[in-house]
């Protein structure tokens, strides 16, 4: 991938930063198997429709399949599973730029325009039709007639959903997360004690050892890969091991003992288990080292694997095992409901199928749909569409706050007010150093850019991890969590360091982070942010235009998320001062150290620039009481029947300090459900 930086001409302005809307991508050749591209066969009959296959569609199907039950997986995108961008845990943030599966969202964070354009990723389209944004030059104006886009979010329209671009993180909600939806509910059986099963059914963990030590707290036989970093990888690296030892130093708890300040006490703060059952969890100020989602061959895996090998099993004569069909390229453009009764009853869905056809797509636009249909649940539609997408098929089908649905001419199903409402996010915001010489780790990495690319090529052919070298990371090794002033009695901070210059999403972010290969990002993220005062609104009733999203970020709580923002930032420069140079010290290059220093100016540099990629909860489950609850607490959506929804749109709250293992953990849940509501009625 290439990516033009041009000095443009503006009033009063230097650099600033373009890119092409489709970018120039180095495709190397097909990397192997692919999931044939099929479409659906209009008119036919399943017991479960399942709309998108992310990290909640692809379990359920899996497991409803594997139940014996007849079921149909549709997903928007294809399948690019086996691409080099994808598999590779190191090019992650590529992945999410990867033109045959990204979905390109611009979103809005704050409702005040002058406030919105503060942020310097804020982006504007150019009469040429590339991207600019303002970046680090903070005065340059956009090109005469630009016309204003918005943040980029980005997402996935592919088999797998945004776990085949996700930073394959991989840790387990609060207790608190899932004891508050039991409460909230009266369901018991959302008490964390319950779902701690869900976890360990899904879980193949290989970085601990099994047997009693382990067995409470996780599993050892499920579909999930859980692995770490090779710990060689820190130690080889002597910036990365300054880094971690200076992290550790600055958490200024003695918990390391004698230790404390050594690459030895160091390395022992990485045998800590993040995901462990154990009672002081999620109170604890502890460093741990992140597990990723990587197979044996430290290769990303997830929840396309799963549902990939079932729909692919075969019987000793070679006829499919299960009932599972899965089409791709196939957007729903509406679930169908039967009104004849008290009740309306979702029937099944309405299908246009051809390639590109969401214009979250960023490709150019195809000549439209080659085909279009309908197909049939005798038992239940399940949308598993995002936390965007839930609410704007829900909205197109008529399930949505009617006087919306009215605006844009759909007849209305069932009032549900709470539908696209409570939209939450997870806050994010770096801290960024400049070293003058590069990570040694990554000093012959061209993530994929060139003809050659030798990093690639030692992960690829490497036997051992300690071989395979530094694609067998995702860059970001360990992650302390800790207490804010402001926060509950469970942390509220994950505070972690990447090899990259990361500050947030723009078109062409992903080159740009990795440029230098100099730059290191200390990360902090908000869990339980206080905000919902997000949503997600139709523009259109074109299922194929993408919905206005506006997160208004900090409307809800903004005090008390800011100021524990502001403590993560200090912590961040204090780890970069305190810094004990192995191999050189890094200079603070982002916020500009010129401007951004006291409390004030950190809290004002959050306004503007905090950034989050875990949107969540736009179709709550809620009590029975509640008017804005969108489901029940089985996922049932309320004031129709044969409807479910089963993705991070589902969560009341947000959950935790990632969302992607506590969305699977969800999802087996959801297949539990279902499958005993089924043998109910046979
Ligand atoms: C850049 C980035 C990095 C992230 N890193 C992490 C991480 O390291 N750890 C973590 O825990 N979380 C991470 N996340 C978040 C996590 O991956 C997602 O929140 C999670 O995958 C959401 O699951 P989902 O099932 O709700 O939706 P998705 O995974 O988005 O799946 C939705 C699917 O539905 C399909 N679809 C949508 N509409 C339609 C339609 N109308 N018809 C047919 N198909 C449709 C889409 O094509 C898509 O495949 C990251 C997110 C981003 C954006
Ligand atoms: C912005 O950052 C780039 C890359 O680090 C640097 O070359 C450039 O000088 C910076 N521009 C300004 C105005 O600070
Ligand atoms: C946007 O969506 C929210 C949540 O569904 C709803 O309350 C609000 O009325 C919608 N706004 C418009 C302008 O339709
Ligand atoms: C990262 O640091 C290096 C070395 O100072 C610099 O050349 C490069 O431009 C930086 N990257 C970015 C995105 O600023």
């Amino acid at each position: 991938m290439k990516v033009t930086s041009t000095l443009l001409l503006a009033t009063g302005a230097a650099a600033a930063w373009t890119s092409k809307k489709v970018q120039d991508q180095n495709i190397y050749p097909p990397n192997g198997y692919t999931h044939p591209v099929q479409a659906p066969q209009p008119g036919s009959t399943y017991e479960y429709i399942i709309v998108g296959s992310g990290a909640g569609g692809s379990p359920l199907a899996a497991r409803l399949a594997l139940a014996g039950h007849s079921v149909l997986l549709i997903d928007a995108g294809e399948d690019h599973g086996t691409d080099r961008q994808v598999q590779v845990p190191a090019m992650h943030p590529f992945a999410s730029e990867y033109n045959p599966i990204r979905w390109d969202y611009f979103v809005e964070r704050h409702d005040d325009e002058q406030q919105a354009l503060r942020d310097t990723k804020y982006t504007w389209q150019t009469p040429a039709g590339d991207y600019w944004q303002r970046l680090n030059d903070t005065s340059a104006q956009p090109p005469a007639g630009s016309t204003k886009k918005g943040l980029l979010y980005p997402r996935t329209g592919a088999l797998g959903g945004c776990t085949v671009h996700n930073a394959l993180l991989m840790v387990q909600a609060t207790k608190k997360d899932w004891d508050d939806i039991a409460a909230t509910t009266g369901d018991a059986s959302w008490s964390a004690s319950n779902m701690r099963q869900y976890f360990k059914k899904l879980e193949r963990n290989a970085y601990l050892q099994g047997g009693l030590l382990n067995s409470g707290s996780h599993g050892f036989s499920g579909w999930l890969p859980t692995r770490l970093t090779p710990s060689a990888l820190i130690v080889q690296d002597l910036k990365i091991t300054s880094l971690l030892i200076t992290a550790a130093t600055t958490t200024g708890k003695g918990l390391l003992g004698s230790l404390l300040g050594t690459v030895a006490g160091a390395l022992q703060a990485l045998t800590l288990d993040v995901n462990t059952d154990a009672s002081n969890r999620d109170t604890a100020d502890l460093i741990y080292q992140m597990p990723l989602a990587m197979n044996e061959d430290y290769m990303r895996t997830g929840p396309r694997d799963f549902v990939l090998s079932v729909a692919t099993a075969t019987n000793s004569d070679g006829s499919r095992k299960y009932k599972l069909d899965i089409v791709l390229n196939t957007l729903v453009t509406k679930v169908n409901f039967d009104q004849s009764g008290a009740v309306p009853k979702a029937t099944g869905v309405d299908y246009i199928f051809g390639k590109s056809l969401y214009r979250a797509d960023p490709r150019p636009a195809s000549n439209g749909p080659s085909a279009s249909g309908t197909v049939y649940a005798s038992r239940e539609v399940i949308v598993s569409g995002g936390a965007f997408n839930t609410p704007q098929i829900l909205k197109l089908s008529g399930v949505g706050p009617a006087a919306e649905l009215a605006a844009h001419g759909i007849p209305l199903v069932k009032n549900l007010p709470g539908v696209g409402g409570n939209l939450q996010d997870r806050y994010e915001i770096p801290i960024v150093g400049e070293a003058p010489t590069k990570f040694s780790l990554l000093a012959d990495c061209t993530f994929l850019a060139a003809a050659g690319d030798p990093c690639y090529d030692r992960w690829k052919a490497g036997k051992l991890a300690e071989l395979k070298g530094s694609y067998t990371t995702n860059g970001i090794a360990w992650g302390y969590l800790k207490h804010s002033s402001t926060s509950g009695p469970d942390h509220d901070l994950w505070i972690g360091g990447s090899t990259a210059y990361f500050h947030g999403y723009f078109p062409g972010y992903s080159r740009y982070a990795t440029a230098g290969g100099n730059n290191w990002s200390w990360l902090t993220l908000k869990a339980h942010s206080r905000n919902r005062a997000g949503s997600v609104n139709l523009t259109s009733a074109d299922p194929r235009d993408t919905p206005y999203i506006n997160f208004r970020n900090f409307a809800e709580g903004g005090e008390e998320d800011l100021q524990a923002l502001v403590e993560g930032m200090q912590y961040s420069l204090s780890a970069f001062d305190k810094l004990v140079p192995l191999d050189g010290s890094f200079k603070r290059v982002w916020p500009d150290p010129k401007t951004v220093n006291t409390p004030a100016e950190l809290r004002q540099f959050a306004i503007d620039e905090a950034w989050g990629h875990h949107a969540s909860c736009t179709a709550p489950i809620g009590a029975d009481s509640d008017p804005m609850a969108v489901l029940d607490s089985k996922f049932r959506v309320r004031g129709v029947s044969g409807l479910r929804v089963v993705d991070a749109s589902a969560f009341p709250r947000i959950p935790g300090l990632f969302i992607a293992l506590p969305t699977y953990t969800m999802s087996e849940k959801a297949a539990d459900v279902i499958l005993a509501d089924a043998a109910a009625s046979p």
